[in-house]
């Protein structure tokens, strides 16, 4: 029964021969880079981080290089911010020459496509480097009175320089939406850009939650993009409703044994005393 173990063996080694060797072939034809994983959900690297990417090459030819997007060859000179370092990698009953490009500090502007060539083999990978927003003095309550006009404000810093959108309840606010309601501007000042919305003749229902999103997009490679936001929630102050539609109503009370009348508007906040002509003329007995 020992010759079954024997030609398991020798099917196995043929195999290996085989499609070991082919998988060997295949790789020593081209450039391999390892693939750049950003993490779960997200399409870029923070800017400053450290990072290494390692650039397999072709047997036939050990002189493997890395190009930068600008089309220079990156040098071997440890004490620049970008440079690259030799490595063999152990592979079948050989050494495959291996070139890692590193970034000690890695900056907005190495995003970018990234060239790795052996000879006439070229290989390229798209790198996205972003320092992500962050808002500043960006107030997230606001309680305004009734009918008075609210400017909300968003400020974000971050490179690439973030663009900002208003939404509410999952809906972007354009002027278009209600050019009478919304004014949406954006202007840039020394912290950054800040994102404007303007709600004029505030009711009631305009109170509630607004997102204030800061998106980042850069133009040097596809969707190397970033998004963050800040929710502001808006607070709108009114009057309670009396019975008889009226939100304003004289309301006798007596103080020091001499009527006076209290105008009572916007209940909990403010009620105005008169005093003066009102208790004057003549208070209907209570
Ligand atoms: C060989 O390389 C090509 C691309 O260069 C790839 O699509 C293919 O899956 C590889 N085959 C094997 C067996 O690794
Ligand atoms: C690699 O990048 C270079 C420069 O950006 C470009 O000219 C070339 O077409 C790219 N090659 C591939 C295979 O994407
Ligand atoms: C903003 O509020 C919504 C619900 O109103 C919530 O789903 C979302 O996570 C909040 N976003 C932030 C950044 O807090
Ligand atoms: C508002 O109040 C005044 C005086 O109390 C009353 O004459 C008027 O009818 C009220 N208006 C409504 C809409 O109820």
């Amino acid at each position: 029964m020992k010759w079954i173990f024997y030609v398991i063996v020798f099917i196995y080694m043929c195999y290996r021969a085989v499609y070991g060797l082919k998988s060997i072939q295949n790789e020593t034809r081209g450039l391999s880079i390892e693939p750049i994983d950003y993490g779960p959900d997200k399409h870029y690297y923070n800017a400053g981080i450290r990072k290494s990417i390692i650039c397999k090459g072709a047997n036939k030819n050990p002189k493997v290089e890395w190009v930068n997007p600008a089309g220079d060859v990156v040098q071997r000179v440890a004490t620049n911010r970008v440079f690259v370092q030799e490595h063999f990698v152990p592979a079948f009953r050989t050494r495959i020459p291996a070139m890692v490009l590193i970034f000690s500090h890695a900056k907005v502007e190495d995003t970018g496509v990234w060239q790795c060539r052996s000879g006439d083999i070229k290989n390229n990978i798209s790198l996205c480097i972003i320092d992500p927003s962050e808002f500043v003095d960006t107030p997230t309550e606001v309680t305004v009175d009734r009918g008075r006009s609210i400017t909300l404000s968003c400020q974000a810093r971050g490179e690439p320089e973030p663009r900002l959108l208003w939404h509410r309840n999952g809906e972007i606010i354009t002027e278009d939406l209600n050019p009478s309601k919304y004014q949406v501007m954006t202007k840039y000042n020394s912290q950054g850009f800040e994102g404007l919305l303007t709600i004029t003749s505030l009711e009631p229902e305009d109170g509630g939650v607004y997102n204030c999103e800061a998106i980042q997009e850069s133009p040097r490679v596809d969707d190397c993009t970033a998004s963050v936001s800040v929710n502001i929630s808006l607070q709108v102050n009114y009057a309670p409703m009396f019975a008889d539609g009226n939100d304003t109503t004289l309301v006798p009370a007596k103080e020091n044994e001499r009527y006076l009348y209290f105008i009572s508007k916007t209940l909990v906040i403010s009620y105005y005393t008169i005093v003066g002509t009102l208790t004057d003329s003549s208070p209907p007995p209570i």
